[in-house]
Parts: C-alpha cells; structure tokens; sequence
C-alpha cells in the first residue's frame, strides 16, 4: 500500500514553487464547457482531483487536449445530453460545479451527488436554493442524481442563508448565460471566486462585485474563447509556510499573491515567526520555540478552515495552551486522535481543540483522515523525532502536486514508498543524510 516514510528532525530549507490552486482550477475547468469555442487554461495543478474532473468533462463529450502537465485546452462545443456519473466524480467535492455550468450553458444539469473530504454534512441546499431561484426546477433521483433543468433561465435576486464557496461559484456559472441581472447577495469572497469570475469575464461575461459580498451578474448571449492562467494556491503556500515553521525551517515560498496569504501570515508573526513579504513570494523563518494563540476559522478574509490541521500542529508544538475553533466544518478534527500517537496533546470538545504544547513529536504509524489533515500530518511527521509511515496518502495526492519532492527539495527526509523494500531503501538514504 502506498504511503510516506518520513524521517523527522530535518528543519525544511530553501525555496518551492507554488503550483495552481486547485478549487480555482475545479471551477474554471467545468466553466470552460460554457464557451462555444476552445478555451486555453494554464497553470493547472497536476492533482488526482483535477484528472477526476477532467476525466468527467471528457466522459460527456468535451474535448481536451494537455499539451503540457499544468495546461489543458477545452472545447465543449459538442458536449453530449447524459448524466455525468462515474466513480471518479462521485468522489470529488468539485463535480458538482458541472451542475452550474451545464444548467447555464443548456439549461439541463444531470450529475452524480458530489463527494470530497468527509469533514462535515456539506449539503447542497444553498445551491438548490440558487437554482431554483433562476427558474430551474431540481430534484434529487436514483441512483443519487442531481437533475436541474429549466425552458430558459432567468436572472434573480439571491441571499446566501450561509456563506458558502460552491454555492456561490455554481450561482454564478448558471446565472451568467440567464436572460436579465442577477444579484447574490452574502457572496463567498475567496479568491478562487474572484479567479472564476475574472476566467468567465475574460469570455465575455458581466460580473461584478466579485470578491465583495454582494455580486451583480448581468446575463450574456454566450461566452467565446480565452486563455487564462490560474492564482496559485493560497493553501498549499500556506501549507509549506506552516511546515517551515513547525521544522523551526527558513523557507522562501515562491509564485504566490501575499495578499491571499495575510492571514496566514499575521497567525505566524503574532506567535514569533519572521516572515518576509516580496511581490511574489514569502519567507518564513522560525528560529526558536513559538508561542500560543487562539484561532477561529471564519469564510475568507478570515483565517480558512483548509488550513486549521495545519495551524493545530504547529500550536501543539508551541509554548502554553492554544485554542482552535472549527466554525466551518463540523467533522474536521478526526486528525487529532492520529497526532496523539505522535504525541500531541490535544482535547476536542464539541468544535473547539484545546492544545496543550509539547517540546517536539515522536515518530509514529499515522492515518491521513483527509486532504489537509494528511498534509498537516506530514508537517507533524517532519518535525519530529525519529521515523513515521503516514497511510492513506491518496487524499494528500487529491491536493497537493509532488509534495514528497517538494519536501525533500527543502531537505526534507520524505519518500512515497509502497512496499517494504522500498521503504528500506528510502530509510538508508535518509540515513546517509546529515539529519539537524
Ligand atoms: C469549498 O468547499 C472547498 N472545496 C473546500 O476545500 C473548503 O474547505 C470550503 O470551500 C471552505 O472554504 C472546493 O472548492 C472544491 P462551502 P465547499 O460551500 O464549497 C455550509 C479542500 O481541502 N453549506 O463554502 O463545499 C457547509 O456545510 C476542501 O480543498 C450549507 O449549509 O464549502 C459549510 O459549513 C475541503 N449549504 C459552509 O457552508 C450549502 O448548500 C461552507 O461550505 C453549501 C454549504
């Protein structure tokens, strides 16, 4: 079975490039089936969730060309009327930004129930609830299919009961080719909705305010071609920013918008990291022992809940005692039990983690419960003493691109291995390295 050896104690040194944001890119690739004509879309993160989606596309019809690993060229011009259900869209959270993009471009939507990370219920009523309000009709049917369909669909007034990233982006792809104006109003204001916003604009779509809370979407005859680069990804920056400091590292991030990145970094220099901000880049330097803080995730500009595995691993290690609290997903603490086998003194109670800091984690046998928490215990794993085997590795790989290279570009002894030979080979060069 694939999974990482890791042997602990290397802090991360030196420079990594940050790839494509990968929800960015789950959006823009199924909003590119609107056009009437081939649309280029560059740097795309080459991760098992983007080939599932892309893979989806291909299934009904588009045509897509890769003419190199982080570019695909779309042309959904003969995109076939039939269900988009198979295993791989069934397990990813993003499929369901078909169901937008189809119900806009041909006011018919069939798709599988969306998957993703178990990290919480996740419904979809904020998004049935879009729908509807633009005209389509949409029921739920056997074998788990979401059916929307409309004669034509009409621009609305929306408000989101809650502040929801997909609801948002998915209103937005099915209003935008809707006959009138559109307003949503408690819009999501993460970046990657802005990206989506700006991709569709750039075929000639109307919208506006994206980024704000209130979006206004004047509807368009049709969409034309583009080419289009995708932002990097705010949380796989602050991913390794994260790690830096828990391997008490000096790492300099580079291809990222620092402006995504403020309150990842604010967290860092309020518990005594040094970070470095350039146009494009940011280096973290921790040199000692960090400090406690408190932390609520909250909807972007505040601190995102794809980051709170991340932030609970680098606080067990600080001084004194540190409060995380989950407002986004109830189910996103299930890491918690794996770093207690790594000795990580952490109490969930309800939504909220109270960490106890120790001086450093031990090696251990650990499971990645999901994407970020995987990730997040890779950070645990590099900054401890001795050896660790984290399994489960195919929900990092959903997210993250080359992210055992990347570490061991830092100096980071990590190797994905998949059976025991391969994991003694792995040890021995870890070994014929200068470990501290
Ligand atoms: C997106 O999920 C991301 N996924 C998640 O990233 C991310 O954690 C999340 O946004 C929050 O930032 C993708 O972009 C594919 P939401 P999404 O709708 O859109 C509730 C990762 O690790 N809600 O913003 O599913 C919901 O239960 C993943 O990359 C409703 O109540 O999240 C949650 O409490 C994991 N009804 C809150 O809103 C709805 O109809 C925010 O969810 C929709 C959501």
């Amino acid at each position: 079975m694939d999974h990482y050896v890791i042997k602990g104690g290397n802090p991360l040194v030196g420079e990594v490039e940050i790839a494509g944001a990968k929800n960015a890119a789950l959006a823009i690739l199924s909003a590119s089936i609107m056009a009437s004509q081939p649309v280029t879309i560059e740097n795309v993160p080459d991760v098992s969730d983007i080939r599932a989606i892309v893979g989806a596309i291909e299934q009904i019809g588009g045509e897509v060309s890769h003419p190199d690993r982080h570019t695909y060229v779309i042309n959904g011009a003969h995109i076939k009327d039939e269900p988009v259900d198979n295993e791989a869209v069934r397990k990813i959270r993003g499929s369901y930004y078909l169901i937008g993009a189809l119900l806009g471009k041909y006011s018919k939507a069939v798709v599988a129930l969306p998957g993703g990370c178990n990290i919480g219920l996740r419904p979809i009523d904020q998004h049935i609830k879009g729908f509807r309000a633009l005209g389509a009709s949409v029921r739920v049917c056997p074998p788990g299919l979401v059916e929307a369909k409309a004669d034509h669909l009409v621009g609305s007034h929306i408000y989101m009961d809650v502040v929801s990233v997909g609801a948002t982006i998915n209103i937005i792809m099915a209003a935008t080719l809707a006959k009138g104006n559109t307003i949503i109003e408690n819009a999501a204001k993460e970046p990657h909705v802005v990206d989506l916003a700006n991709f569709l604009n750039s075929m000639g779509a109307h919208i506006r305010g994206a980024g704000t809370d209130i979006i206004r979407i004047k509807g368009v005859d049709h969409l034309h071609g583009t080419e289009y680069s995708i932002i990097p990804d705010q949380i796989e920056a602050g991913t390794f920013m994260y790690a830096a400091a828990a391997t008490k590292g000096d790492v300099t991030i580079t291809n990222v918008i620092p402006k995504h990145l403020e309150c990842l970094t604010a967290k860092l220099i309020e518990i005594g990291c040094e970070v470095i901000e350039s146009d494009d880049s940011v280096r973290v330097v921790a040199k000692r022992r960090l400090d406690h803080t408190n932390v609520k995730t909250l909807p972007y500009p505040g601190f995102p809940t794809d980051m709170q595995p991340q932030i609970s691993v680098l606080l067990g290690l600080s001084k004194g005692t540190s409060i995380v609290t989950e407002s986004i997903f109830e189910n996103r603490f299930k890491y918690i039990d794996e770093l207690a086998k790594m000795g990580g003194m952490v109490h969930v109670e309800g939504n909220t983690a109270i960490i106890e800091g120790v001086d450093h984690y031990t090696g251990a046998n650990v499971k990645a419960p999901d994407l970020r928490a995987g990730a997040a215990l890779v950070s645990a794993a590099l900054s401890a003493q001795g050896y660790s085997e984290v399994y489960d590795i195919h929900y990092v790989e959903r997210g993250y691109e080359d992210f055992p290279e990347k570490l061991r570009s830092l100096g980071g002894c990590i190797a994905k291995v998949s059976n025991s030979d391969e994991e003694r080979k792995a040890v021995n060069s870890f070994n014929m390295r200068v470990v501290g």
